[in-house]
C-alpha cells in the first residue's frame, strides 16, 4: 500500500492514506461496529467500477455498459442470498442507514409512528432520533432496556405498542451486548398489525454465520451494514419477502438513491464470498468468545457491565458504580494514547451527556481479524482496567501503549 499514483498527483493525501494504515497497524480498533476488510475487499473497491454508472438492477438499467457492473452486482446478491438465506437482497444501500431509509419510504408515509429502542439504552439515530430525518418525519415512540437486567424490556414495548398503535417496530441495535429475540418482537408486531423492520447492522456477520438468531424470516425487512461483524467494505444491504421486493427496490433507486456504488458493491462481493468460506463461521464463533473473555476480565477488575455480560461481539461498561467521577471520554483519551481506540458511549440510565457520556463501549471484531484468542483479548482487558484505573496517569499510560505495540507486531496487519 505505497499508494505511489496518488503520491504523483497528491502528496498530501497519500501522506494521509499511508499514516491510517499505520495508524490502524499499530493501535487496537476496538469501536465495536469497525473491522479491518481484506486487501482483496480494498482492491475491489479501489477498482475501475468507481466509474461506472449503472442506475437500476442488474439487466434493467438506464445506461449501456453494464455487462461487468451485473455480474458483480448479482454476484453481490447471490452470495448476500446464500449467507442469509433470504428471498429478495438489495445490495445498493450506500450505508446502513440509507438501507433503514429505503425500508421507512417503502412502507411509511410522513407522520406515520415508529417504536424503537432509545438511543441511550443502546438504539440507533436512524431509529426515530429527532436529529435523524427519521425524528423530523415520522411520530417516534421508544422502547428502553429493563433498568435492572439491562435486556430489552419486551413486556415494556408490548404495551407501548398497545398503547402507541405504530405501524413499524424496529429492532436491532447499536450498543446492545446481548441476543436479540426477534420472535419475541415479531409477536408485538403482528399484536398490533405493525410491520418489523430488524436492523442487524452490528450483528450481520454472526447471524450469517449462525452464532446469533436470525430475524430473516421472522421480520419483515432486515437491514445490515456490510463493514461492521462482516468484511465486506463500507456500505447498506437491505433483505425481505418477496412480496414486498419490488417496494424495497424502488425505495433505494430511484427512490432514495442515484446511481449505486458500484466499487462498494464489488467490495461486498468479494467480503460475501470470503464470509462463505467455512474459516468465517470460526472468526465469528471466535469474535464473541474474546467478547466474553473480554467482559470476564473487565468484571473480575470490578467494572460493571450493562447487562452483567455479553451474548455477542460488543461490551458496555457503566463507569458510575466503580469509577463515579471518571467520564467515558477521559477512558477514551486516555485509552486512544495508549493505542487503544473505542468509544465513549450513553449507557441506560444515563446522568450526564452524549457528548461525556458514563460508559464507554468495546468490540472485539478487528482484534479477531487480527488472529487475537481469549488469552490475548483477556491481556487486553487488563491493559484497558489499568488505563481505566489510571486515566489521568501517564507513566501508566505509556507503560501500557509500549505492551499495545508489541501486541500489534504479534498480529500484524496489512503486512
Ligand atoms: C443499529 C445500526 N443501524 C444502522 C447503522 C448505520 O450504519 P451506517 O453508519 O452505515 O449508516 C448503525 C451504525 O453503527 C447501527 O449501529
Amino acid at each position: 500500500m505505497d499508494y505511489s499514483h496518488v503520491r504523483d498527483v497528491d502528496p498530501a493525501v497519500a501522506d494521509a492514506l499511508s499514516e491510517e494504515v499505520q495508524r490502524q497497524r499499530d493501535t487496537l480498533a476496538m469501536i465495536a461496529s469497525e473491522n479491518h476488510v481484506s486487501e482483496a475487499v480494498l482492491e475491489a473497491q479501489g477498482s475501475a467500477l468507481t466509474n461506472k454508472y449503472a442506475e437500476g438492477y442488474p439487466g434493467e438499467r438506464y445506461y449501456a455498459g453494464c455487462e461487468y457492473a451485473d455480474e458483480v452486482e448479482q454476484l453481490a446478491i447471490d452470495r448476500a442470498t446464500d449467507l442469509w438465506g433470504a428471498d429478495h437482497v438489495n445490495v445498493q444501500p450506500h450505508s446502513g442507514t440509507q438501507a433503514n431509509m429505503a425500508v421507512y419510504l417503502a412502507m411509511l408515509d410522513p407522520g406515520d409512528k415508529i417504536l424503537s429502542l432509545d438511543l441511550t439504552h443502546g438504539g440507533h439515530l436512524s431509529h426515530g432520533h429527532p436529529a435523524n430525518f427519521t425524528g423530523k418525519t415520522y411520530e417516534v415512540e421508544q422502547y428502553e432496556v429493563d433498568a435492572e437486567t439491562g435486556y430489552v424490556d419486551y413486556e415494556g414495548l408490548a404495551e407501548t405498542a398497545e398503547t402507541f398503535d405504530p405501524d413499524i417496530i424496529v429492532s436491532g441495535y447499536s450498543a446492545y451486548p446481548r441476543e436479540v429475540d426477534f420472535e419475541r418482537v415479531q409477536a408485538v408486531a403482528d399484536s398490533v398489525d405493525a410491520y418489523h423492520l430488524a436492523d442487524i447492522a452490528h450483528i450481520t456477520g454472526l447471524v450469517a454465520a449462525g452464532v446469533h438468531a436470525s430475524p430473516v424470516g421472522v421480520a419483515d425487512f432486515v437491514t445490515g451494514s456490510t463493514h461492521k461483524t462482516i468484511r465486506a467494505g463500507r456500505g447498506g444491504i437491505i433483505m425481505c419477502d418477496e412480496e414486498y421486493a419490488d417496494a424495497i427496490d424502488n425505495s433505494v433507486f430511484p427512490g432514495a438513491q442515484g446511481g449505486p456504488l458500484m466499487h462498494n458493491i464489488a467490495g461486498k462481493a468479494v467480503g460475501f464470498a470470503e464470509a462463505l468460506d467455512p474459516a468465517f463461521e470460526a472468526y465469528a464463533e471466535q469474535t464473541v468468545a474474546n467478547a466474553k473473555a473480554l467482559a470476564e476480565t473487565l468484571q473480575d477488575a470490578g467494572l460493571e457491565l450493562v447487562s452483567g455480560g455479553t451474548d455477542n461481539h460488543l461490551v458496555l461498561v457503566d463507569l458510575r458504580p466503580s469509577h463515579p467521577d471518571t467520564t467515558g471520554k477521559d477512558v477514551e483519551a486516555a485509552l486512544e494514547d495508549a493505542g487503544i481506540v473505542m468509544n465513549a458511549n450513553t449507557v441506560p440510565g444515563e446522568t450526564r451527556s452524549a457528548f461525556d457520556p458514563s460508559g464507554i463501549r468495546l468490540g472485539t471484531p478487528a482484534l479477531t481479524t487480527r488472529g487475537f484468542d481469549e488469552a490475548a483479548t483477556r491481556e487486553v482487558g487488563e491493559l484497558i482496567v489499568r488505563v481505566v484505573d489510571n486515566y489521568d496517569d501517564e507513566a501508566v499510560v505509556e507503560d501500557v501503549s509500549e505492551r499495545v505495540q508489541e501486541l500489534c507486531e504479534e498480529f500484524p496487519l496489512y503486512e
